[in-house]
This record gives C-alpha cells, sequence and structure tokens, in this order.
C-alpha cells in the first residue's frame, strides 16, 4: 500500500487565535500551550506576532528557548521593522520560520494598502528577500487571497517563491470562500505557478460562513499540504479551521485524503481542556471531537447499536482522542518535589520558589477537598497561583455565601482593594448575582457581564467547576476565569480575575488593520 504524503499542521492559536476579543494570554499560558502543541506533535507553531508589543516580542522569543520538537514561527508585516522584530524574536529557536503577508485583494490594495497591484507586487517580494537574510524558512501570505484576482496572485506567488518564500500560504482571510471554489483555485494555483513546485503550498481558513474546515480540506484535495488552524477553532470573529476537526477528518478518512499528519491524536482533548481554560472561551458540548457530547450516545437504538458493535454507530474511538484519559497524577500526600515534576512535564515552570510555593498551598487546599487531583486541576491550579503573584488590584479574602428555598440568596465577601481590606454583602437574584454584586459594590468596576459560562473541568460530582466569565468596559473585552469544588466560589474568582484584567495595560498592535 502507498504511504500517505504528509500533511504538515501549522497551529495558530496563539497568534491568530489570540486575536479573538478576551483570548489574550499571558507568556506563561503561551509556554503552556505551545508545550501542549509540541507534545501532540504539531510541525509548525505560530507563536505570535513580535511586533505588537514588546510582550509580544518576549513571548514568542520564550516559545522559541522552550521548543525544540516544533518549528516555531513569528508573524510579520511586509515591513522592514516587523521582519527584524520577527527575526530577533525566533532566533533561539531549534527550528524557526518568518510569515510575512501583504494583502492582494482589490478591496484590501485600494481601501486599506492604497498601494497599486505592482507595488504589492515588489514590496513582497522585498520583503521575503529581507526576512531571507535572517532564515532560510519563510512563508508569506497573500492576505485575503479568497477574494484577490487568480492571476495576479500567480503573478505574486511565482515571484515570492523566486524570492526565496518556502511556503506559500493561501488565506481566505474574511471566510467567504466555497469549498468547491477554494479547493479549484489551490489547484489552479499550484497548476499555473511556473515554480509552484519549490514550495509547500498552505491554506489558512477563516470561519465566518461556518466552512473553514471544509475549505482547508477542499484545499488538501486541491494540492495543499499545509493547513493553518487553531485549537478548538478559536480566532478572530467565527475563529480559524479547527486543528482537531482537520486532523481528525483526514486521519478517519485515509480511503479518501491522499496524505495524513503525524499528530498524536491522543493529546487533542487535554489540549482543548487547556485552551478552553486559559482563554476562557468554553467549547460547546455539540462540537465535533472536543465537545463533552462528541462521543456520547443518548438514544436506546444507538446505545444498543454501540454496544453490540461499536462500528455501528461509531467512526472514530473516543480514546483515541485522547477523552477518559484523565490521568491520576497527586493526590493528598504528593509532595513539593511530585507538584513541580509533574508541572515541568506539562510545560509549566515556576519562575520563584515563590510561586512554587504559592501552588503547592493551594494544591494542598485542592487535595483535602478532591482526593485525586488530574493534569487539568494542576493546569487550573497554576493558572490561579500565577495570577495571585502578580500585583492584583482587587484580591479574595474571604467568601460566604447562603441560600435557602423561599429566600434571597446572600452573599459576604471580603476583598483587598488597591491594598485596603473591605467588606460588603448582598442578596440577589441567585448566589452568583448576590456574589456579583457584593463584589461590585466595593470595586464600582463600571463593566457589563457578556458571558457567563460553568464548565467541570474533570468528571465525577467532586470535580471542580470552572467558571468563565466575560466583561465589557467601554469597548474592551476581557474573559476571567475561576476554578473551585464551589461553583459560586469560583464564580467570584472568575470576576475577580476579570475586573483584574482589565486593569492591566493593553497597548498592542493588530497585524491586520493598521495600514501597511
Ligand atoms: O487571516 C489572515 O489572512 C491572516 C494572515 C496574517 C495570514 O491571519
Ligand atoms: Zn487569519
Amino acid at each position: 500500500m502507498n504511504q500517505p504524503e504528509r500533511l504538515l499542521v501549522f497551529d495558530t492559536t496563539l497568534r491568530d487565535g489570540e486575536q479573538s476579543p478576551g483570548a489574550s494570554m499571558t507568556k506563561e499560558e503561551k509556554l503552556r500551550i505551545a508545550k501542549a502543541l509540541e507534545r501532540m506533535r504539531v510541525d509548525v507553531i505560530e507563536a505570535g506576532f513580535p511586533a505588537a508589543s514588546t510582550g509580544d516580542y518576549e513571548a514568542v522569543r520564550a516559545v522559541a528557548e522552550l521548543i525544540r520538537e516544533s518549528r516555531v514561527c513569528g508573524l510579520a508585516r511586509a515591513r522592514e521593522a516587523d521582519i527584524d522584530r520577527a527575526a530577533a524574536a525566533i532566533k533561539p529557536a531549534a527550528a524557526g520560520r518568518i510569515h510575512t503577508f501583504l494583502a492582494t485583494s482589490p478591496i484590501h490594495m485600494q481601501m486599506k494598502l492604497k498601494m497599486q497591484p505592482d507595488a504589492v507586487l515588489e514590496q513582497a517580494v522585498w520583503a521575503v528577500r529581507h526576512a531571507r537574510r535572517y532564515c532560510d524558512d519563510i512563508e508569506f501570505s497573500p492576505e485575503d487571497a479568497g477574494r484577490s484576482e487568480p492571476d495576479f496572485l500567480c503573478r505574486v506567488l511565482e515571484a515570492v517563491i523566486k524570492a526565496g518564500a518556502t511556503t506559500v500560504n493561501i488565506p481566505d482571510t474574511v471566510g467567504y470562500s466555497v469549498p468547491e471554489q477554494f479547493g479549484a483555485l489551490v489547484a489552479y494555483l499550484r497548476e499555473r505557478v511556473a515554480n509552484s513546485d519549490r514550495a509547500v503550498w498552505s491554506v489558512h481558513c477563516h470561519n465566518d460562513l461556518g466552512l473553514a474546515v471544509a475549505n482547508s480540506l477542499a484545499a488538501v484535495m486541491g494540492g495543499a499540504r499545509q493547513i493553518e488552524c487553531t485549537i478548538n477553532g478559536l480566532g478572530e470573529r467565527a475563529g480559524n479551521a479547527a486543528l482537531e476537526e482537520l486532523v481528525m477528518a483526514v486521519r478517519t478518512r485515509q480511503d479518501y485524503f491522499p496524505c495524513d499528519t503525524a499528530i498524536n491524536t491522543r493529546e487533542i482533548v487535554p489540549t482543548s481542556k487547556l485552551v478552553a481554560n486559559i482563554t476562557g472561551f468554553a467549547v460547546q458540548p455539540n462540537k465535533a471531537i472536543v465537545g463533552a457530547n462528541a462521543f456520547a450516545h443518548e438514544s436506546g437504538i444507538h446505545q444498543d447499536g454501540v454496544l453490540k458493535m461499536r462500528e455501528t454507530y461509531e467512526i472514530m474511538r473516543a480514546e483515541d482522542v485522547g477523552w477518559g484519559m484523565n490521568r491520576m497524577v497527586l493526590g493528598k500526600h504528593s509532595g513539593r518535589n511530585a507538584l513541580r515534576t509533574r508541572c515541568q512535564a506539562l510545560g509549566i515552570g515556576f519562575a520563584s520558589e515563590a510561586q512554587l510555593n504559592e501552588a503547592f498551598a493551594r494544591f494542598k487546599e485542592l487535595a483535602d477537598k478532591k482526593h485525586e487531583i488530574f493534569d487539568e486541576d494542576l493546569q487550573a491550579l497554576v493558572s490561579e497561583a500565577t495570577a495571585a503573584l502578580v500585583n492584583e488590584r482587587v484580591r479574595l479574602v474571604s467568601f460566604r455565601w447562603c441560600s435557602e428555598t423561599g429566600e434571597r440568596p446572600l452573599a459576604e465577601i471580603t476583598l483587598v482593594l488597591d491594598d485596603e481590606e473591605r467588606k460588603a454583602s448582598s442578596t440577589g437574584d441567585g448566589p452568583v448575582d448576590a456574589a456579583f454584586k457584593a463584589i461590585d459594590s466595593i470595586v464600582k468596576s463600571g463593566t457589563e457581564l457578556l458571558l457567563y459560562s460553568v464548565n467541570n473541568i474533570t468528571t465525577g460530582s467532586d470535580a471542580q467547576g470552572e467558571v468563565t466569565v466575560r466583561l465589557d468596559k467601554g469597548g474592551r473585552i476581557v474573559n476571567g476565569q475561576g476554578s473551585d469544588t464551589d461553583i459560586v466560589v469560583a464564580s467570584a474568582k472568575a470576576y475577580i480575575n476579570a475586573l483584574n484584567k482589565l486593569g492591566q495595560a493593553d497597548q498592542r498592535t493588530h497585524p491586520q488593520i493598521t495600514a501597511s
């Protein structure tokens, strides 16, 4: 039997995924996700846009220092300063890539860039040549390729390959394409571009019409051999193509696709949970592959079929994508060293003894409430411990709530606000409402609550609840997370976490909004 060709997986959770409003991540969080992606055997990790801010630059550089098995990529507009910054950020990588891009659609060239097509072509070639001075692995993307003139795309792509681009990526930036047409576009470009065999062809699809995965798969049939995607389909607006769906479609339908990825699919669910926990973007229960119901058989007929022979209704095995693998890693009697060692394996490093001590104290507290501590619990616990050590404006000291049939629930809270201890109590329509009102009576945040969601971190009635709270203040959106075996406490923690995030500076340049 013929060996399938290799399909490269380029994950952009840390760059395009982070462009979702409210999904911004700290350097430590990015490192944890990068480590999970490496464990999953992703080929390329797009770690960020180094020119966006000092924080972004440092995060990409830290990922480049940490990751040894995957290639680490930095995004750059087709400008000297951006490319220089990306080159410096990926310098420590075992294998690095600079990804530079410039828009080629008539609407973007006229309205955003205010450039003539010939000038765009010239700048694209210049950018690739400049990037090649630093790195021999260069990706070029004609932004908004899905709405670009195919013949102009051919000219640009041929020229950038000649200038040294080793990957050419076809982005459907605004999610406008439909599968048959997008697959045909990729096939046409590969056929028409004279030197097309000298570059890997890649696609990058957005999900505005819910077609990102279908478009990417059609492009694979048209000859693309790199797919750009994010965990859980995170990304701007409706998101990017979901890694887990692409990988499992290709793996499950090997009778159809001529290629396969090198992904260790058993890492899919743990990585999905990690990304949901860090970003606060919960996964809908009926989401393919990683949703809580993705492998649940409700109807009696289905259950009967599955019990007789699994394949009657199941096309994939839950365990193959990492379901049901909650690894009981630590318990009540585990010590500081066991915690440090397990965290290291998860890519979590402690910057100081104080950070380890904080995490250990929280671990002991949790182990008293919950006998078995899983990797997912550790990830949530470390998120909170790290946040607690940052100089936060609002800190939870103690919290008490009571609820009784026929009575309005009451919450009493003690917080430290700007180094001063304050107490408040409030009733509410429910205990969570009472808790938020009590907190707000102290903080007076002036925020609007956009979203409140609860998920269980692991299974079992002693599982921790993980709460996400999305707040909007004057157009700035942040997500806060909190976890606890008591979901009202988890809610209060999540609300406080979001308020603290609103207090932190956020002055990043968006790669696609500013004119080039
Ligand atoms: O969607 C897009 O066009 C992008 C580019 C930067 C590749 O994210
Ligand atoms: Zn994109």
